[in-house]
């Protein structure tokens, strides 16, 4: 693995996600997305993970165009929200046109709701129109995936789900799922949101590389081989959250971790998802 802002991990449809990302969930529309989307860009990162629902893809956009990047630098992700399952490619349209930009890079569906049989073969119509280059899913369990696998032959080249060592034994059969499809996973509020930073077993081993627990959290992330999002306002801790490759975790300390599960879901659980 070469440094963490320019590893790529290979997907199915051949195309290359860099291997960490910078999540954009609860950044206020305005100042705020653009700053901290604009620090992350200057700090490294080259992978941005957007929705419609966060109201804030006008300013990742207008970071992505402030920082010089050329577009293809930059690895974009946005998401289909739930409401518009009526009208999936319209609702692509939009997303494009706020973001000021031809295409997506990856396309998810966030959440696996009724329509999402019909949605799929929307989202299949847009990667061969080229608007958005992979697809996705978000919050799919095993279930949701083999339903998807016995309705389409396209299979999803991600799946984002929550994922923490706080959540990890938890989704275990989801993970199996996701490697026998080869399904990439990334991980959505890898930090926990915050929730579990002070946990004991996180602090002892930070200590131990002189890192930050959320540090630690992350090297597990991608000593998992996940694709961890992090999010954060702070510019300190953005480019904190990047700054990774001066440790590695023991095979010991990776199973510490894998020990921590408690089935913590931070947001909504897809175990309630029909
Ligand atoms: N697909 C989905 O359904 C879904 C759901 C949730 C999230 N996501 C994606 O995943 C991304 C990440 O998840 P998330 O936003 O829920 O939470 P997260 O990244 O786990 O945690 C973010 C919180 O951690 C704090 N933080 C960040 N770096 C820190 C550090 N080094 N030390 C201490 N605190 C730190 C941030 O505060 P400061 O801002 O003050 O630093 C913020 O309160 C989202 O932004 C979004 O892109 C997707």
């Amino acid at each position: 693995m070469g440094t963490v802002t320019t590893s790529t991990v290979e997907l199915n449809d051949g195309r290359r996600l860099p291997a960490l990302g910078f999540g954009t969930y609860l950044l206020s529309p305005g100042r705020q997305t653009q700053d901290a989307v604009r620090t992350a860009l200057d700090a490294g990162y080259r992978h941005i993970d957007t929705a419609t629902v966060y109201g804030n893809e006008r300013d990742v956009g207008a970071a992505l165009r402030d920082s010089g990047l050329r577009r293809p630098e930059v690895w974009l992700t946005t998401k289909l929200w739930n409401a518009d399952h009526a009208r999936p490619l319209a609702a692509l349209e939009t997303s494009l046109e706020k973001l000021g930009v031809d295409s997506v890079d990856l396309w998810l569906m966030h959440w696996p709701v009724m329509r999402r049989l019909d949605s799929w073969k929307a989202m299949v119509r847009a990667r061969e129109e080229g608007l958005a280059k992979s697809i996705g899913v978000s919050n799919f369990l095993t279930r949701h995936l083999d339903e998807l696998a016995a309705s389409s032959d396209v299979v999803p080249a991600v799946n984002q789900i929550e994922l923490s060592p706080f959540l990890y034994g938890t989704r275990a059969d989801t993970l199996r799922t996701c490697r026998d499809q080869g399904i990439v996973i990334e991980a959505y509020s890898p930090l926990t949101k915050g929730a579990r930073l002070q946990h004991p077993v996180l602090e002892e081993i930070a200590a131990y590389h002189a890192v930050t627990p959320a540090q630690v959290l992350l090297r597990w992330s991608l000593q998992r081989d996940f694709v961890p999002l992090p999010r954060s306002s702070n510019p300190d801790r953005i480019r904190a959250n990047a700054d990774l490759d001066g440790f590695t975790l023991t095979n010991d300390e990776l199973r510490r971790l894998d020990a921590l599960d408690e089935g913590l879901t931070t947001g909504w659980d897809p175990a309630g998802a029909d």
